[in-house]
């Protein structure tokens, strides 16, 4: 089934005085997905669920676009992707849990964009009615848990090395969640 796009989302002003349009991943933002996920730092993909280095996983999420229980949504800044933030229902007996990735491109950290899509990625899992929404990420990852933390969720619990980066470090991960009232 196919869902219809939301309401348009304001462009963001980031503290720079940079703007970005918000708006959801289309199936011909392949390249600029792409792009993205390739220009992003090396430890970066190894964190996320999706490694956007990667044609074939940029393919599937581009044409994954219309997909029901799934929001993407891109900030984009001259043609080119900022931010992507993803939220996924779960299925089976956690079909009410949504589970959230959001990623700032390296260019554009510390100047409120991470807190500007974490916001906007977390009405989107409203929208989706997710009673539960979930957010795995590094425990020395303050920024990311400082978003969370400003939109409600707390640490449920931590996972003792359970990332592996590239020089074949373990890091522990934290879980954030908060339970949330759905959009009628
Ligand atoms: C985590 C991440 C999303 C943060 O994005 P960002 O655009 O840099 O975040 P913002 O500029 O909006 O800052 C968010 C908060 O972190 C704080 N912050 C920024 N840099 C910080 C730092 N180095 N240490 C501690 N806090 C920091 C900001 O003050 C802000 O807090 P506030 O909202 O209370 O003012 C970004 O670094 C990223 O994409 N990392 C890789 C992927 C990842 O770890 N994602 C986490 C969730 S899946």
């Amino acid at each position: 089934m196919l869902h219809t796009n939301s309401t348009a989302i304001p462009p963001v002003t980031l503290h720079d005085g940079r703007v970005v349009a918000v708006r959801s991943l289309q199936p011909d933002d392949k390249a600029r997905l792409l792009q993205f996920g390739q220009a992003l730092p090396q430890d970066d993909w190894l964190y996320l669920e999706n490694d956007l280095r990667s044609p074939e996983i940029v393919a599937r999420l581009a044409n994954a676009s219309n997909a029901e229980h799934w929001r993407q949504m891109v900030a984009i800044e001259n043609d080119q992707i900022a931010a992507y933030a993803s939220v996924r229902l779960s299925s089976g007996r956690t079909s009410h849990v949504a589970t959230v990735q959001l990623i700032i491109g390296e260019g554009w950290r510390r100047i409120g964009l991470g807190r500007a899509m974490g916001a906007v990625i977390f009405d989107e899992a409203k929208k989706l009615q997710a009673s539960k929404v979930v957010v795995e990420m590094l425990e020395a990852q303050r920024s990311g848990q400082a978003i969370f933390s400003r939109l409600g969720f707390r640490i449920e619990g931590t996972l003792v090395n359970h990332a592996r980066d590239r020089f074949g470090k373990h890091h522990n991960l934290v879980v954030m969640a908060t339970l949330v009232e759905a959009v009628s």
